[in-house]
């Protein structure tokens, strides 16, 4: 069966792209909310989030969100301290968490501090957050993974998501949550923990956001011909449902036929 097209909007700049991503992340909570009563929100890591945050504690966007029923969990976080600069929770409370009314006990970052100071290893605050996840009892899809409202993605110049690297080990393992070996190709060299890819397929609305120059080669060869999600895992959120936001540096290298039926 054909995994289908996602819809992609090209906004003219970075910030512009950041604040469609915000408007939907917010849609996406407050449509769950409406639905559910509750919205689980997952982010990610990296440089890509921090306008994101901004835009979503900012004045036009801050009340929009029903921040008492929504949840917000990670995609991935590195084996640092939380308050590393490497740390994928650090920039979330820094831009995000201190200026939005969201309850302390609904934001569900990766115990890596703890796990520090306990002396134990990525593997137990993967059991653990896995754990953390099976409490909230999200309904599940076929596949048996939880159906998060919105995850947010970003993309390597490798065609990683979350710390799901090409080649990747989390394939073979059903855990909902994996501990990662630092990486050796691309940095930061450090372990991580990783939710497993296929909860992208899972995911209600998975938003990948591209930025840059430096994102075109990938995002180009993401947008060619398929090819295994083993060996370029952002393939994953090439299908239909998911929402691609891009500026026009990150899509230079689009195929015409797809740059035909994005959305400027
Ligand atoms: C991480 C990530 C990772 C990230 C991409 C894009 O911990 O490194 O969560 O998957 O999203 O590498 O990173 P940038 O946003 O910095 O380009």
């Amino acid at each position: 069966m054909s995994p289908g097209e996602p819809e992609i909007l090209i906004l003219p700049t970075a910030a512009d792209a950041s604040e469609v991503a915000a408007r939907r992340i917010a849609a996406a909570l407050t449509a769950a909310v409406a639905d559910r009563g509750v919205g689980h929100w997952v982010t990610t890591g990296g440089s890509t989030p921090g306008a994101i945050y901004r835009d979503l504690a900012g004045p036009g966007l801050v009340d929009s969100v029903p921040w008492d029923s929504a949840h917000l969990w990670w995609g991935d976080d590195r084996w640092v301290p939380p308050e590393d600069v490497l740390s994928n929770a650090l920039a979330c409370w820094d831009l995000l968490l201190r200026n939005v009314p969201i309850p302390l006990d609904q934001v569900h970052p990766m115990r890596i501090g703890e796990a520090l100071a306990a002396g134990v290893g990525p593997p137990a605050v993967a059991t653990q957050y896995e754990a953390a996840i099976r409490a909230e009892h999200l309904p599940l899809d076929p596949a048996g993974f939880p159906r998060f409202d919105v995850i947010l993605i970003g993309v390597g110049s490798d065609g990683h998501l979350f710390s799901v690297f090409p080649g990747s080990a989390t394939w073979d393992d059903p855990s909902w949550v994996q501990a990662v070996p630092a990486p050796s190709h691309i940095a930061p060299h450090v372990a991580r923990v990783t939710l497993h890819p296929r909860v992208i397929d899972a995911t209600n609305l998975p938003i990948v956001v591209a930025h840059g120059t430096g994102k075109a080669p990938i995002v180009g060869r993401i947008f060619g011909a398929r090819a295994s999600e083993r060996d370029l895992p952002a393939l994953l959120a090439r299908r239909g449902g998911a929402l691609w936001i891009l500026d026009e540096a990150a899509a230079t290298d689009l195929p015409a036929a797809v740059r035909a039926a994005s959305v400027d």
